[in-house]
């Protein structure tokens, strides 16, 4: 199956070694209820599974469906019955925090792609929470 246009975008952030460390450095200051859930959080191994947890949620916006193995994991751990509880108020902070990092990571970031970037994080969001 062919790379979509938000895979290859994706393809171009990840070339840039500070891609994961600018999102947590947005995300983590976006809302006052974000920074405190990872104090005690490993960021090596966090920044490693966020990595493949994004590329699984651009896999499921192009039609991937081996893609909600892992998203039904995710679901599971963020769900209100998992252990991390989280307020599906904060999920648009996510996005946005997301986004943002790509805006500045992509040299090839254009308005277009903002559009299908914001569609994909949306339907895998909604996917999290439907299926939490
Ligand atoms: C408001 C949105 C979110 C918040 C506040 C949040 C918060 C967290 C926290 C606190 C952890 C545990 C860190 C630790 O081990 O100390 C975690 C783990 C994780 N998060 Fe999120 N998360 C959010 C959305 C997402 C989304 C949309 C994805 C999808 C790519 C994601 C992927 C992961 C992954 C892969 C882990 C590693 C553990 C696991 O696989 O469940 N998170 N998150």
């Amino acid at each position: 199956m062919a790379e979509s246009e938000v895979e290859k975008s994706y393809g171009r952030c990840a070339l840039n070694s500070k891609f994961i460390d600018r999102f947590y450095e947005i995300f983590l200051k976006s809302h006052p209820d974000i920074g405190p859930m990872f104090k005690n959080t490993d960021f090596v191994k966090q920044k490693v599974a966020l990595r493949s947890g994004v590329a699984t949620m651009l896999m499921l916006d192009s039609g991937k469906a081996m893609a909600k193995v892992t998203l039904d994991r995710i679901a599971a751990t963020h769900s209100q019955k998992g252990n991390l509880k989280i307020p599906h108020k904060l999920y648009p902070y996510w996005i946005d925090s997301l986004l943002a990092t790509v805006k500045e990571c992509d040299p090839e970031f254009k308005p277009a792609l903002e559009l299908q970037w914001r569609s994909a994080l949306q339907k895998g969001v909604d996917y999290i929470i439907s299926h939490g």
